[in-house]
């Protein structure tokens, strides 16, 4: 039995753990855990107090894995409902379908008895009204005034801050019958165009899990996990063959063809074999992962080995 996190999943990892502790399936754990995160205001990539879209709002992405079924459920550019990953869990458990968006996801979270909630919050909001102006020249202030959806294309070109792009927080569990899921929540890319889906909702890009192999989920810059089906990718290059390590590096090497420039693409990954092996990896330096098993009294955060996109090339 393992729980294996972002470095931000640290306020959910004993609750994962307890779950497990108590007998509990992987999947309680990885939802429980990241709903802890969807309600921390300190954490700006997910959930309540996440960075809103170009217009000021608040627009979540989540999605959740069933490494033994190989369900799924997901949710994309949902406003005011603080915990995507249960709508998205519902979305598994009552749909036929695997993912949501927008009006529908809202309409979905309502009948299902989630509390509508505002949550941008003072800080988020006042971060926002800064990255938005600050980002723009002198001479292009006037984008802000007089309608601000009339150049929404325009400011989310400008104003996207990639510095602010990668957060999200993922969760992987395995639990004592050996099942396998995986939990990804985001508010996703800070100052986005309405409507903008990152790879956290898109099962393969951001998410997958599969009890015979492993499960891998990803933070960063989710257009190129998209292009690359990142997290699939660990998976399948494990069915394949490869071991832990060389899998997660085959997938991060792969996002060097996605992009124009390698040397500052953003992307992270945690993932695990079908054993509980657990790793961390990044493209940036520092970055570091949290993982847990039962049998420990405090979770350790280490290091990711760091991948050099330009190897690819
Ligand atoms: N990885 C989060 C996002 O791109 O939205």
């Amino acid at each position: 039995m393992i729980v294996v996190t972002s470095a931000n999943g640290i306020v959910g990892i004993r609750e994962a753990i307890e779950i497990l502790r108590g007998g509990g399936s992987a999947l309680d754990a990885v939802e429980a855990a990241t709903r802890l995160v969807e309600a921390n205001p300190d954490d700006h990539t997910v959930g309540y107090g996440g960075y809103p879209n170009v217009m000021g709002e608040v627009e979540l992405d989540a999605s959740i894995m069933d490494g033994r079924t190989l369900r799924a459920g997901a949710v994309g550019a949902l406003k005011n409902y603080k915990h995507p990953i249960s709508v998205a869990r519902k979305v598994m458990e009552e749909l036929p379908h695997v993912m949501l968006v927008g009006e529908g996801a809202s309409r979905f979270a309502a009948e299902m008895g989630f509390q509508a909630e505002n949550l941008l919050t003072e800080e988020a909001a006042e971060v926002y009204r800064q990255g938005i102006s600050g980002a723009l020249p002198e001479d292009k202030r006037d984008w802000l005034t007089g309608g601000i959806e009339n150049n929404l294309a325009r400011l989310a070109k400008i104003t996207a801050d990639p510095e602010r792009a990668a957060g999200t927080v993922n969760f992987i569990a395995q639990d004592n019958q050996g099942n396998i899921a995986c939990a990804v929540s985001t508010s996703g890319w800070a100052w986005k165009y309405p409507g903008r889906l990152g790879d956290s909702p898109i099962i393969g890009a951001g998410n997958y899990a599969d009890n015979r192999h492993g499960a891998c989920g990803c933070t960063g810059w989710g257009e190129i996990a998209i292009r690359c089906s990142t997290a699939r990718s660990v998976v399948l290059y494990q069915r394949l063959g490869f071991g832990l390590e060389q899998a997660c590096r085959q997938a991060m090497l792969d996002l060097a063809h996605a992009t124009d420039d390698p040397a500052s693409a953003i992307m992270s990954l945690v993932a695990i074999n079908r054993d509980g092996r657990p790793i961390g990896m990044t493209t940036i330096p520092g970055r570091t992962y949290v993982w847990m098993t039962p049998e420990m009294a405090e979770p350790v955060e280490e290091p990711r080995i760091v991948v050099d996109l330009t190897e690819a090339r």
